[in-house]
Formats: structure tokens, sequence, C-alpha cells
């Protein structure tokens, strides 16, 4: 079969001129005698990814004129001590959006923290009243990765409108919420869905009629070649750590998508990294201003 030649999804230079946008409005905020959107990050124990994903949070932060406050625990915080914290982020009018750095370890009910938060300043858009309200298409805090693979599209001006898309995966961060704003009426949107996961029998048979495919199970270079039929749009929201010793720090991240297969035949995809982590990033901080906007203006 012929290739075709694709594009890169820059979702590092698109983050970058987001920034740029972002960080116009906190100076006009500023000049107008606002506090700068502070967004508090709380960070369980030391695994190295929670780690790398926080340090950058509070990076960008910086970078776009936000504060930024990260409050550690170690592993054996109890989940009174966690929800104790949370009431306070919550009574506290200078933190206007804050973030628990997920996964947490087993002793704590995640779901339980999640729903501590006022869904005014969940940020990550994690709590059951925003994940509602997102799903019937009202205003809310929409969970920061699927939002970044959206604006990744608009911005691309990828005409998604009676698409079939299939999201592989099912999480409630990525997969779940992802198949819900394909679904809503508008561009990006207005897509036929298809979610597939560890239990569909015939994953390769309804990728081949995907026009649009986001690979978000974790599974490094899961999307092989021959699973993608040719022009389709290629999202990758894999970031697994594999060992490599020719890396500085011992591993590499690999997206769940067979790059050099796949890209070949795609009309559009993200590289692993540089694609939709950066656009992840960058949705957490739209968030955190909408949440100052909404609790300051
Ligand atoms: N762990 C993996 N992704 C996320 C995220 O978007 N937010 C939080 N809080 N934890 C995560």
């Amino acid at each position: 079969m012929a290739e075709q030649s694709y594009t890169l999804l820059d979702g590092k230079g698109t983050s970058a001129r987001i920034k740029e946008e972002i960080a116009q409005e906190v100076a006009a905020r500023l000049a107008s005698g606002k506090p700068a959107p502070h967004l508090v990050a709380i960070l369980v124990g030391h695994d190295g990814g929670s780690e790398t994903y926080v340090a950058s949070k509070i990076k960008t932060c910086a970078e776009v004129g936000f504060r930024s406050s990260l409050i550690r625990f170690e592993d054996d915080v109890t989940q009174e001590q966690l929800l104790a914290e949370i009431k306070r982020l919550n009574e506290d009018p200078d933190a206007h959006g804050f973030i628990v750095q997920l996964p947490l370890p087993k002793h704590i009910d995640e779901q339980k923290i999640i729903e501590a938060v006022d869904p005014a300043k969940d940020v990550d858009g994690f709590h059951p009243i925003n994940v509602g309200r997102m799903s019937i298409g009202l205003p809310c805090f929409v969970s920061a990765t699927p939002q970044g693979i959206i604006e990744l599209l608009r911005r691309y001006e990828i005409d998604t409108r009676g698409k079939h898309c299939v999201v592989l995966g099912r999480s409630n961060i990525v997969g779940k919420p992802m198949a819900q704003l394909l679904l809503h009426k508008g561009n990006p949107g207005d897509c036929t869905v298809t979610v597939c996961h560890s239990r569909t029998p015939n994953i390769k048979e309804l990728c081949l009629q995907a026009d649009i495919i986001v690979a978000a199970l974790g599974v490094p270079e899961f999307l092989r070649g021959d699973m993608v039929k040719p022009g389709a749009v290629i999202i990758d929201v894999g970031t697994t750590r594999v060992p490599d010793a020719t890396k500085k720090n011992g591993f590499r991240l690999s997206g769940d998508v067979a790059f050099g297969e796949v890209a070949p035949k795609a009309s559009f995809i993200t590289p692993v990294p540089g694609g939709v982590g950066p656009m992840t990033i960058v949705s957490l901080m739209l968030n955190t201003l909408q949440a100052a906007r909404q609790q300051q203006d």
C-alpha cells in the first residue's frame, strides 16, 4: 500500500502558544489588582511517574504566571489526614484549584478522596459532579487529557463530524470522558464512538473501521500498522516507562502506538513525547485559570 505523508500533531508547540495566551490573561488580571491564580498539588509518596508529572505541573504554573504550592505526604499518610488537608484547601480562599496526584497507596480509598474535593476547586475534573456535568455538556471542569486532545484537534482544524472514532481504553480519567466529548454535538465532536477495552474480542476489526483512533490503554506499541486504515488520525495517550540503558535516567517513554508502522498510514499522528502530554498540562492550567475567574470575578 502506498505510504502517505503524515502531519505530526505538535502538542509541545501548540501548548506553548496556549501558555502564552494564559500568561497574557494572568498579566491583565494582575494589572487590574487581582491575585495570580493559585494551584495546589498534593503528592503522596515518591512514585517516579507521579514525581515527574507534578514537577511539570509546578514548572508550568511558573511559566504562565500562576502561583503553585506542593503539599507532600509520605506513603503511610492516613486517609483521615488526607481528608483533613482537602477540607482545609476547600475552605482556603487563596487556593483556587487543587489536585491530588493519583495513584494513591492501596490503604486509601481513591474515590473517597476524589469526592471530598469541592467541585468548584476540582481542576482535575474527577469529582462525580464534574463528570456528570461533562457527560451532558454542561459547564464544568473537564479531565485534562481528553480536554487537551479536543483542543489539539480543534487547533489543527481536524473535522471530526460524522467520523468513526475508536477509543482504546475505558479509564475514568481518559477513555470514558474522551468518548463522551467526541460524542457531543459540534466540532470537535459529532463522532460515532466505539470504546474498546480488554474484553473486546475484535479490536483489530474495529480499529480498521476507524477514522480517528485514541489509544489510551497503557500497553506499549499496542496499535500496529496492520490495525489502521489509510488516512486515519492517530492520538497516542500512552506514556509507559520502559527500560532503556542508553538513556541517562535508565528508561524511555513508550506510547501505545507502534509509531514507525502506524505513522506512514496516518494523516495526523501525535508523537510521544511531545504530543498529548504537554496538552494535558496546559489543560490543567486552563482549568485553574477558569477556577480563579469563577472565584474572583
Ligand atoms: N494520575 C495520572 N493522571 C493524572 C491526572 O490527570 N491527575 C491526577 N491528579 N493524577 C493523575
